[in-house]
């Protein structure tokens, strides 16, 4: 299909959108479509995602972030120079060498976990993986902020985010939830997190000497000396690292448990391995090759939106300023040519020696370019510190096990996950 013949099928709710991208992705890498009365392209090619994303940012840009209600002039939803010095500062503390000071935070927050797992095996009692996993992705990205464990009174006025996220549209420019329980849990957003500002600044004016590094503490340094730094947007700051740093892990964790759940041959084979590995080297390319199979079937940011900011030519095809280009690494994931098989759970693709292609955008659930994700380090780090303790010890069992998938503002399984647990003997 050519860009100018465009589809334009009625879209009620986003997992009617996925039907409908799906369905345009057939006709090739690139396809006109219309959104309501808004023109689109949908992007799911390698080449033509890097050229959206990494190599034209100046043409495809963010604009209207659909959570800047939440987020407000936060590092996801900025742009221009004010984008760019965010982003300086808080780049140097994601690094792979970076990460590696919040690893006694993300152990601890694990260590918590699999406590509550083996308390819970031994008593014969269930546990909800959903729940399990938001919180312990909300205790790393906020022990590493603020230095201090997640405690109940903060993890309830946090759950005030979920609202919030629950009411974004799926793409920038459609509507959000006007709700009254969404302004009370914006409100809630900014009475927990300015708390937690002026409590660490008066922290700071205590402990001079010998504090031990966080997040917000780099915010707080910068304030000192950059009057860009407001506490309004230590704020924004603030949500955003919460908000983009728990849930897209916690659902990627939620995935790896469906799959192994939906495929106990793969989940056997994993243990086998795992039993036979020489080091932690290997255990770890283990680990990971988990992660990033499941990160290539369900990548949390299935959708990613740009916006023309000026006439362009992509691929031979006239794109006018204006357009929405959605890039999706759902679909450019599930392209025979890139990926054999293509719905197939095989985690061998990503280890040493597995079939995998090369193209840089082929595989893509962190985004590539300057606006890639600024957590991916992290966000590895922290699933494979806690899949170390629970996979060689717990094999969750998922009572029923959930079928669909909810493309939402993360894709998410539908339904909560709760499961019992057998010990695992390797
Ligand atoms: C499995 C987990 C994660 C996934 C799949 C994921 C995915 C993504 C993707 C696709 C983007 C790019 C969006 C775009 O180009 O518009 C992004 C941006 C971002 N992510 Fe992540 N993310 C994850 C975890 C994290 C974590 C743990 C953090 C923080 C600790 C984080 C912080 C951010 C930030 C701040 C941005 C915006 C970067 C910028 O615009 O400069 N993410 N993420």
């Amino acid at each position: 299909m050519t860009l100018d013949e465009a589809k334009s099928p009625p879209v009620q709710s986003s997992n009617n959108m996925i039907e409908l991208l799906r369905e345009a992705a057939e006709d090739g890498p690139l396809t006109a479509l219309r959104i309501g009365d808004r023109p689109c392209v949908l992007v799911t090619g390698p080449e033509q995602t890097q050229q959206v994303l990494a190599r034209r940012p100046d043409v495809y840009v963010k604009r209207g972030h659909r959570a800047r209600r939440l987020l407000g002039d936060g590092l996801i939803s900025a742009t221009g120079e004010p984008w760019k010095s965010q982003r300086r500062l808080l780049q140097a503390q994601f690094t792979v060498a970076g990460t590696k000071r919040w690893g006694q935070h993300i152990a601890a927050a694990a260590e918590r976990i699999a406590h509550r797992w083996e308390t819970a095996v031994t008593a014969a009692t269930p546990v909800d993986v959903g729940q399990d996993m938001r919180f312990f992705a909300l205790d790393t990205i906020w022990r590493s902020l603020t230095g201090a464990a997640l405690d109940e009174v903060t993890q309830r006025e946090l759950d005030a985010v979920d609202t919030v996220v629950a009411s974004l549209p799926t793409t920038a420019g459609g509507a959000s939830d006007p709700s009254l329980a969404v302004d009370a849990a914006l409100r809630q957003i900014d009475i927990t997190a300015h708390r937690v500002i002026a409590s660490a600044r008066a922290h700071r004016a205590r402990e001079t000497s010998d504090r031990s590094p966080t997040l917000l503490g780099l915010l707080l340094d910068a304030s000192e000396g950059d009057p860009h730094y407001t506490d309004r947007l230590i704020r924004d700051e603030l949500v955003t690292l919460l908000v983009a740093g728990h849930e897209t892990t916690a659902q990627t964790l939620c995935w790896l448990f469906v799959l192994l759940d939906r495929h106990p041959d793969v989940h056997e084979q994993f243990l086998t391995a795992y039993a036979a590995a020489p080091d932690t080297a290997r255990r770890d390319a283990l680990l990971g090759a988990l992660v990033q199979e499941t990160l290539r079937l369900y990548p949390a940011v299935w959708l990613i939106p740009r916006h023309a900011a000026e006439d362009d030519v992509l691929d031979g095809h006239p794109v006018a300023a204006g357009t929405s280009v959605l890039v999706c690494p759902y679909l450019t994931h599930r392209i025979p040519a890139l990926w054999p098989d293509p719905e197939r759970f095989d985690p061998s693709r990503f280890l040493p020696g597995g079939e995998r292609p090369t193209h840089p955008a082929a595989f893509q659930p962190f985004g590539i370019g300057a606006r890639a994700c600024l957590g991916q380090h992290f966000a590895l780090r922290e699933t494979v510190t806690l899949l170390r303790l629970l996979l060689p010890a717990y094999r969750p069992s998922l009572t029923p096990a959930p079928r669909t998938a909810v493309f939402g503002a993360n894709l998410r399984p539908q339904g909560s996950l709760r499961a019992t647990l057998t010990r695992v003997s390797l």
